[in-house]
């Protein structure tokens, strides 16, 4: 698929991993809508990208979602690709009992990236087309002390995209992929609250990390791929890990 003037939503797009697939898909000619809370961060890197729309967006409440997508609309008029990337990963262990952490984690991940899904389908289905990309994580495949309720949210997302291909693509030509990423250069870790957790994890140690543009370059093979191709699941880490 050629990527010029697709229009693309990005979630996330304030920061890391988001940020960077706004970017790259940006410079391959899409209209990029860039989506987040930090509507001045948007703004910000928006500046450096040739067609892109910059709006408001909390994936935790319906209208909001609902809000955002009508503003995208109405700019654009059309959305090929939807990449949810919003995310949140305040790891706790499950004797600590952090139960707003838990259900933020489920709030945004889950039912965040399904309410964006919701407000998208109306228009991929009338045009018979479309691309959903959900940035899952390796944490919902390989599960870890401390990621009970981060890999479950992305254990949902992996598995709500198996279905989504199963249900969406035969009906309405849509796309599914679902990316996995290992440890990611951002600043996904400052959400963690849990002090007995950061004291034993050690993050400082110089581990290998993947840069936010390995996971874009994943996005724009995925989204690049004929339109009778579809890269269900890419699971990337960086090397040094097994
Ligand atoms: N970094 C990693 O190692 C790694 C590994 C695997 C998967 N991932 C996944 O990659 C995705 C991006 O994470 P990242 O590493 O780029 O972290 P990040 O730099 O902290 O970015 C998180 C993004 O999510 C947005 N966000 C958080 N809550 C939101 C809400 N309620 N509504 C709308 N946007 C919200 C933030 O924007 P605002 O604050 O501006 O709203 C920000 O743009 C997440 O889904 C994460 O789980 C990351």
């Amino acid at each position: 698929m050629d990527l010029n003037d697709k229009v693309a939503v990005v979630t996330g797009a304030s920061s890391g991993i988001g940020k960077s697939i706004a970017q790259e898909l940006s410079k391959k000619g899409c209209k990029v809508a860039l989506a987040s809370r930090s509507l001045d961060k948007l703004k910000d890197i928006g500046k450096g990208l040739s067609q892109s729309f910059e709006v408001e967006m909390d994936v935790t409440s319906n209208e909001s979602v609902t809000t955002a997508f009508e503003k995208i609309q109405d700019h654009f008029g059309s959305i090929d690709i939807l990449v949810n990337s919003a995310g949140v990963m305040p790891l706790t262990y499950l004797k600590n009992r952090k139960l707003e952490d838990w259900l933020q984690t489920i709030e945004v991940n889950v039912k965040g990236t399904l309410r964006c899904i919701h407000a998208v389908l109306p228009m991929m289905k009338k045009q018979h087309s479309g691309h959903i990309i959900n940035i899952a994580s390796v944490d919902g495949k390989e599960i870890f002390e401390g990621g009970a309720v981060y890999g479950a949210s992305k254990a949902a997302v992996i598995e709500l995209s198996r279905a989504m291909r199963m249900e969406l693509s035969p009906d309405f030509n849509i796309r599914v992929t679902s990316i996995e990423p290992g440890t990611v250069e951002t600043d996904l870790r400052e959400d963690i609250s849990d002090q007995e957790l950061l004291d034993d994890k050690d993050y400082g140690n110089g581990e290998p990390k993947l840069e936010p543009k390995n996971i874009a370059d994943a996005v724009l093979y995925a989204t690049t791929q004929p339109d009778s191709v579809n890269v269900n699941e890419l699971l990337i880490k960086p090397t040094g890990k097994s």
